[in-house]
């Protein structure tokens, strides 16, 4: 059972903060001590090899993880390789029953890989948010041609397209901080 847990996470729209807030929010209930860091806007906790459990997570763009996040995981490699962690991304493909294997491969599998002496006990995809009011015309230019298929062609596409299950991301932490 986990006593400490800190969860830290990159976001550039703001989904991946939730994801991550739900979690910090699920743990507590079951009486886990949580520090959550932005690590954009937050400052990061000095020791954080007295977390019992490290959960690290991300937003896509592009294929890749926001840049925050790796840098931690960079910083704090020699610490991170001696810590139990776990590591989450928010993404689209993660909505797409086609592309979820593709996801999991990408960006939870083959990142892991790439920092040696890092591995996660836990890895979690979550389907995320598309939040076209929040986009610069190029980019939703970009985000619709990425996601037609997946909109009817007789539809109009809405302002925000929501995927998150918080049932799965509860299922997840629970068995995460309980085991
Ligand atoms: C410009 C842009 C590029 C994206 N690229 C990908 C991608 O390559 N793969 C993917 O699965 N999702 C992609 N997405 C979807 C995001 O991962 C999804 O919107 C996620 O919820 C964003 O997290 P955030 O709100 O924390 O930034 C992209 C979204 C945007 C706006």
């Amino acid at each position: 059972m986990t006593r400490n847990l800190l969860i830290c996470y990159g976001t550039r729209y703001g989904s991946t903060a939730e994801v991550a807030e739900k979690m910090a929010e699920t743990a507590q209930e079951i009486g886990v001590t949580v520090d959550l860091v932005d690590l954009k806007r937050n400052k990061i906790p000095e020791r954080i090899q007295d977390y019992d459990l490290i959960v690290i997570g991300s937003g896509i763009m592009g294929g890749r993880w926001t840049k925050e996040p790796l840098k931690f995981i960079k910083d704090n490699l020699e610490v991170l390789s001696k810590t139990k962690i776990a590591i989450f991304v928010v993404c689209g493909f993660a909505a797409s029953e086609d592309k979820c294997e593709t996801a999991q491969v990408e960006y939870l599998d083959n990142f892991s890989v790439e920092f040696p002496g890092l591995s996660p006990v836990l890895t979690g995809l979550f389907a995320g948010v598309f939040d076209f009011k929040k986009y610069s015309f190029p980019v939703r230019a970009l985000v619709k041609r990425m996601i037609k298929q997946q909109i009817p062609p007789e539809e109009e596409f809405p302002d925000k397209i929501d995927y998150r299950n918080w049932d799965k991301i509860r299922e997840w932490m629970t068995g995460l901080v309980s085991a």
